[in-house]
């Protein structure tokens, strides 16, 4: 397969209904055979090679295609469909429940891409086992290849009860949306220099405990740059600066859906405004009445 270069750029028009799902060439990493499946071990790989991990969250099978189509490294099914999809003011309503159908989407609609389920606020706290239990419906239920969860060394014990169980586990350290009200709402973290130690402290237990990769979230890129320097395991920053082995967003700030989004959240497009676009050319056309026309219809 094709891998994309300076003279083999990605495509930026995606192959719509010609090619999209029938084995157009993914986006691979400098003059290495691109993956059929991501998996842990190339994400690792792919920083002791200095080669950046994309990942964009995703929450049904529609946009998961397309981003997985687009070369797109991993899918995080991120618990942020309570704000973007549940209008949910926080991420703290969401339940296992309204997880793992989008999870189940997600995955069955990427081919290339690792999908990463987010396990909810309340779903792994606990105990390991409850996280144990939370995870194995992602990954039964749900065909998700890995989970995620939000804190730091005081959840050791938990990611290394799911890597012994088979499970691999994406830690999330810096701004954890599910803290939100012990936080004092979505600020920077890690300003402070004991704050740095506690972090880069955090990120080593849960390395140690056996994470694969870690989500640093809304922290100064100095503070996300050493992390990721010290580290073995690929970190993947949101608000956290470029030194970070990899980036996510969420996909409706990405692509412009909202009128508001984070300051780290820079639109790659404007989807949003396309959107409503279309959906006035088709409410004009219908109190028009000309659609459908002959070419939308069926005349016997
Ligand atoms: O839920 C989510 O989308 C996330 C990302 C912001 C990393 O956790």
């Amino acid at each position: 397969m094709t891998s994309p270069s300076p003279s083999n750029p990605v495509p930026a028009t995606p192959p719509f209904g010609v090619a999209l799902g029938q084995g157009q060439p993914k986006d691979g990493k400098q003059g290495v055979p691109v993956p059929s499946r991501v998996r842990v071990h190339h994400l690792k790989a792919w920083k002791e090679r200095g080669e950046r991990i994309s990942m964009l969250t995703a929450y049904d099978a529609v946009t998961a295609r397309i981003f997985d189509e687009a070369g797109i490294d991993t899918l995080l099914v991120g618990d942020s469909i309570g704000n973007t999809m549940f209008g949910y003011d926080s991420t703290i309503p969401v339940t296992l429940d309204e997880m793992v159908p989008a999870v189940r989407a997600v995955s069955g609609a990427a081919t290339r891409a690792m999908v990463i389920a987010d396990l909810p606020f309340g779903s792994y706290e606990a105990s390991p086992t409850l996280a144990l239990a939370s995870a194995v419906r992602m990954l039964k239920e749900g065909g998700a290849h890995a989970v995620k969860f939000e804190g730091g060394a005081h959840l050791a014990e938990h990611v290394r009860l799911l890597t012994r169980s088979g499970i691999p586990v994406v830690g999330h350290l810096g701004f954890t949306p599910q803290s939100e009200n012990m936080l004092g709402g979505k600020r920077v973290q890690g300003r402070e220099e004991d704050a740095i130690e506690i972090l880069v402290d955090d990120a080593f237990a849960l390395q140690d405990a056996g994470a694969v990769m870690l989500v640093l979230e809304m922290m100064p890129s100095p503070v996300a740059a050493r992390i990721t320097e010290v580290l073995a395991i690929p970190t993947i920053g949101i608000g956290a600066g470029v030194q970070c082995d990899g980036q996510v967003l969420v996909w409706t700030d990405m692509a412009g859906m909202t009128d508001w989004s984070p300051r780290f959240a820079k639109q790659f497009g404007q989807v949003g405004a396309e959107l409503y676009a279309a959906a006035r050319a088709y409410k004009h056309e219908v109190a028009e009445g000309t659609f459908p026309d002959e070419e939308h219809s069926f005349s016997s």
